[in-house]
């Protein structure tokens, strides 16, 4: 799918389809009007037959115009003018592209970006939505299916975004340029989540990021097997994979684009390829989910490959900690006491919290290794996360308020939000153990906090966040799949980065 953008007006295009707003109670878009004036009327007679009212979300088709050079008009509904803000305008984008999913021509052109909306008078954020939502709508898992599996096919082929002035070129192609890399990363987190445990490993994600390397040689990669692991003192991170065959693997990629001396912002994403809770096993009832937790690796993956599609001027460090999660007669056990690689002793209580253990001595090793800016861990780190804010927002934890100002400001400029959560000492006390510095648990009460606590005894030195995406990285029920958050979040959070 190719997206562009152009300026021009709506009568005048020769495409298989033009697409147009209608506001609510029937009150056309301008450039509605303007294809209503070109076709005698078409549009109106076609409200007043009461098909389109201009319900947000609404869509309708218009075949056979004879006065115009297009094939056909998709009408879409905006709701109520007053109301068309950032969330009815991507709700209008996302119904526009599911009808052009279906559209019968190769080509479409997109005239809800010359709409008006409110509070973001900005082309390039207009275009960059635009594309986007489109993008969202067009992804498809197929990786899995069997030889007889026809692929889906889409006719559309080339998408322009219309916009107002040609003043607005340059600002609307660096919204695509924009979003055709964030969407390649949202695309590439998605497959990487949605393959299963069987077949995406440890060790298929290690292959993966070899694989990223070649595609774009700005990228270097490194793995760190357990062996070397063992030497480092990680034994938190080894503790997870003691009860699976499959080895752990702590893949670091580099993106080095900026001058040597420019410290790197590092992200550390979750791995666990497959989380059966290990001893403390799971209920059997949606466990198949848990292939998602390492949806936190697979947007590190994603957000390298933005970065580096976009060749920011940063300088960016990726690393996924790896593992499975499965009981063994190797695995640790309920009691279970190890040292982390930074010497603080853990008394491992449920198995099952097994993301912070892997996290822990991944954050010591970037302490260690990195003189970094920011670090930024992403996980699916706790069923409690779901619970206190679902799947609209991330759960935002940090040390720092700058960072933590600009990884709210940057999700919800993208629509990929983050709400920030307390990382009060107070808190800390849930996690103490008779036995050990520490437990990994830290009871009922406010479980994303103490998981967020944990890791921040990890942390302390740095300028670090951590975010919850237990809620956002996948759909659950019919649409089961991967998200491929919070790759837009990240990647607008380095955009600004340089810009800011
Ligand atoms: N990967 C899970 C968190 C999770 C569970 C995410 C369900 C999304 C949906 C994590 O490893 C986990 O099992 N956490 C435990 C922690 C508990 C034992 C303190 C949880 O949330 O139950
Ligand atoms: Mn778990
Ligand atoms: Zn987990």
């Amino acid at each position: 799918m190719e997206f562009l953008v152009k300026s021009g007006s709506p009568e005048k295009q020769r495409v298989g389809c033009v697409v147009v707003g209608i506001f609510e109670r029937r009150k056309p878009s301008p450039q509605a009007q303007a294809l209503d004036a070109a076709s005698g009327g078409l549009i109106g007679s076609v409200m007043r037959r009461g098909d389109m009212d201009g319900k947000l979300g609404q869509t309708t088709f218009l075949h056979g115009l004879d006065d115009l050079f297009c094939d056909r008009i998709l009408l879409v509904g905006c709701g109520r003018e007053r109301d068309f803000d950032e969330r009815a305008y991507r709700k209008a984008c996302v119904a526009a592209a599911r009808e052009l999913d279906k559209v019968g021509g190769v080509d479409a052109a997109h005239y809800l970006t010359e709409l008006n909306v409110k509070g973001r008078d900005d082309v390039r954020w207009q275009v960059k939505q635009a594309a986007l939502a489109t993008r969202e709508v067009f992804y498809r898992f197929e990786a899995c299916k069997g030889q007889d599996y026809k692929k889906y096919t889409r006719k559309l082929s080339r998408l322009v975004f219309q916009v107002p002035r040609r003043s607005d070129l340059p600002p609307g192609e660096t919204g695509i340029r924009e979003a055709d890399a964030i969407g390649h990363g949202v695309d590439f987190a998605k497959e990487l989540g949605n393959l299963p445990g069987n077949i995406c490993t440890p060790s298929y994600l290690a292959d993966q990021a070899a694989e990223l390397s070649k595609r774009l040689p700005a990228v270097k990669t490194k793995v760190l097997e357990e062996d070397e692991m063992r030497k480092l003192g990680m034994n938190a991170l080894l503790a997870v994979s003691a009860g699976s065959e499959q080895p752990a693997k702590l893949i670091v990629m580099e993106y080095n684009n900026a001058p040597a001396n420019t410290k790197p912002t590092v992200l550390v994403g979750k791995g666990i390829t497959f989380d059966s809770g290990g001893i403390s096993i799971k209920p059997a009832a949606t466990m198949d989910e848990m292939k998602f937790d390492m949806c936190g690796a697979a947007s590190v993956f994603g957000t390298l490959q933005a970065a580096a599609e976009l060749e920011l001027p940063i300088n960016l460090v990726g690393i996924v900690a790896s593992s499975e999660n499965l009981p063994d007669g190797k695995a640790i056990k309920p009691g279970d006491i190890v040292t982390t690689m930074s010497g603080q002793t853990v008394e491992i209580l449920n198995t099952d919290a097994e993301g912070r253990l892997v996290l822990c001595d991944t954050l010591t090793y970037v302490e260690r290794t990195y003189k970094p800016e920011y670090v930024v861990d992403i996980a699916t780190l706790t069923g409690a996360c779901v619970i206190a804010l679902g799947s609209h927002a991330a759960a935002l934890y940090s040390n720092n308020n700058r960072l933590r100002r600009s990884l709210r400001d940057a999700g919800n400029a993208i629509g990929d939000r983050a709400w920030p959560m307390p990382l009060w000492e107070d808190y800390q006390s849930q996690l103490d153990s008779n036995f050990a510095d520490f437990a990994n648990v830290g009871g009922r009460e406010a479980g994303s906090v103490t998981a967020a606590c944990f890791l921040h005894r990890f942390a302390r030195d740095l300028r670090w966040a951590h975010l919850d995406i237990a809620g956002v990285a996948w759909n659950s029920g019919k649409q089961k799949g991967a998200t491929g958050r919070p790759v837009g979040l990240l990647t607008q959070f380095l955009i600004d980065s340089v810009a800011g």
